[in-house]
Parts: C-alpha cells; structure tokens; sequence
C-alpha cells in the first residue's frame, strides 16, 4: 500500500535545529530509515515537508488522488493553529497518525491543544526520531492483511 509521511515547518532544520529537544537525527536520516522499514514491510513509502500551510493542504488532497492508505503527519506548529490542515484530513478521511519528535505534554502550554489529535487514529509523541518508526510500525500494524 502507500504510505505517506507528511513534515511541516522548520522540520527541514531537523539536526540543527534546537538539538537538546529535536535530536541530532536529520530529516534526510529519518526518511532514509523509513523508506527502508516501509519497504521491507512490502509498502511504499512517499515523504513531503513544507513550511507552507497551503502546500501541507495540497498535498493531502493530492494524496486522495494517488490512493494513498495511510498518512504519518507531524505538522510542527500547525497541529496547534490549523483548522484548515484538520479539514483537509476530514476532507479526504485518510486514516493518519500523529507524530511529534517531542513530548508536547511536557512543554508549553500553547503546545498541549492539538486540531489533528481528535480525528487521528492515534498520536506517538516524545520518543525523538523513534516516534516516526513507532508510528510507521502501527501503519504496518493495520495495513497487514488479516
Ligand atoms: C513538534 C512539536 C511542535 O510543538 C513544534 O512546533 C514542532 C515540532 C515535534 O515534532 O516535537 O515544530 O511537532
């Protein structure tokens, strides 16, 4: 099946950006281990970052166009400001997770509300670079054939 893995703003900083909280992992990196997990799990695997809202937004509707099955999102800040990336997933109901490197829980307050978290399948977060393969890993889960 296909899987998208959908990275919202400044997560192309990943490495550098704020190390102590984000990791030293690159976003290449992590693609890298996910396409290679997808693939010996017999899926096919597509990633798109953006620090664009509207591109987030365009690339889930194409998403329903390609007939992707699931969608792994960590929407960086817009999980916490975006009503109109939430209706782009009500929009084409693709079943996705949410993902974040951090445990949000255990941050600022502005960061504890999230407009994706009610209509995901479930949310992995504060496990670093370990929440995408966490999370892929419940992708693989459900896409298995029963
Ligand atoms: C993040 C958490 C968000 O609050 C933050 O805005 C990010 C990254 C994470 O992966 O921990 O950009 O989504």
């Amino acid at each position: 099946a296909k899987i998208l893995v959908l990275h919202g703003p400044n997560l192309n900083l990943l490495g550098a950006r704020e190390p102590t909280i984000y990791g030293s992992d690159t976003l290449a990196d992590i693609n890298g281990r996910l396409a290679a997990q997808a693939q010996a799990a017999g899926h096919e695997l597509a990633w798109f970052q953006s620090n664009a809202e509207h591109e987030l937004i365009g690339r889930v509707h194409q998403a329903r166009d390609e007939r992707v099955a699931m969608i792994l999102c960590n929407a960086g800040a817009f999980t916490h400001t975006s009503i109109a990336l939430r209706d782009a997933f009500a929009a084409v109901a693709i079943p996705f997770i949410e993902v974040h490197l951090s445990n949000v829980h255990a941050r600022e307050r502005f960061r504890h509300h999230s407009y994706l978290a009610d209509i995901a399948i479930g949310v992995i977060c504060g496990f670093g670079a370990d929440s995408y393969r966490l999370a892929l890993d419940a992708v693989v889960a459900r896409l298995a054939p029963r």
